[in-house]
């Protein structure tokens, strides 16, 4: 199958916390709702529930989930199937390299963009608390990196604005973009 301009991924990276999965939902019920697409989202959470359940958290196997995730996404985009990533994705390689087995041309990377401060001070699943206490590891932000993109085509500040604004801009940059 050839290019197929139904068939985006809009692959979102930020700190955890940062409000990827918030953005996804909220997208995928207008994309769904408004824009008459089919859509399907792979967050990273439940994704480790499931095909990358056997990984951990080393930058080896963040990588690998990374790969794994671009894969699904690469055979639903080239099918016409939208595609929402919610993706801590700490890595700025494994984001291109997402980039290049998808189509640049089908590839939009979003930074969902929130402070460390910030991001912290919500804690939706208590995990930077836990991570400062010592009891687990390998957290982004605190004991693990967060190389910060350098090549989105949308920074999307959720500091500024509630998640359906954020939201809202995503898709009028989308538009903008001629990817709607
Ligand atoms: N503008 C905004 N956009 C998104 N989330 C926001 C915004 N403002 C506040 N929040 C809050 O920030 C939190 C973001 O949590 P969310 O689970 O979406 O983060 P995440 O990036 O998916 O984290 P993780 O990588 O740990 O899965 C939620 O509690 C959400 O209500
Ligand atoms: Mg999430």
């Amino acid at each position: 199958m050839t290019d197929d301009a139904e068939g985006l991924t809009i692959w979102m990276t930020g700190l955890p916390g940062s409000g990827k999965s918030t953005l996804a939902g909220i997208l995928q019920t207008k994309l769904r709702s408004e824009y008459h697409r089919r859509v399907e989202l792979l967050d990273g959470d439940e994704i480790r529930k499931g095909l990358s359940r056997d990984l951990g958290l080393s930058k080896e196997h963040r990588e690998e989930h990374a790969r794994r995730v671009s894969f699904v996404a690469k055979l639903l985009s080239r099918n016409g199937v939208m595609s929402i990533v919610a993706l801590i994705s700490p890595y700025r390689a494994s984001r291109a390299e997402a980039r290049e087995t998808i189509g640049p041309g089908r590839f939009v990377e979003v930074y969902v963009k929130a402070s460390l401060e910030e991001c912290e001070r919500r804690d939706p699943k208590g995990l930077y608390a836990k991570a400062r206490r010592g009891e687990i590891g390998n957290m982004t932000g605190i004991q693990d990196p967060y190389e910060e993109p350098t090549e989105a085509e949308i920074v999307v500040d959720t500091e500024k604005g509630s998640p359906s604004e954020c939201a809202e801009k995503i898709l009028g940059s989308l538009r903008k973009m001629g990817k709607l």
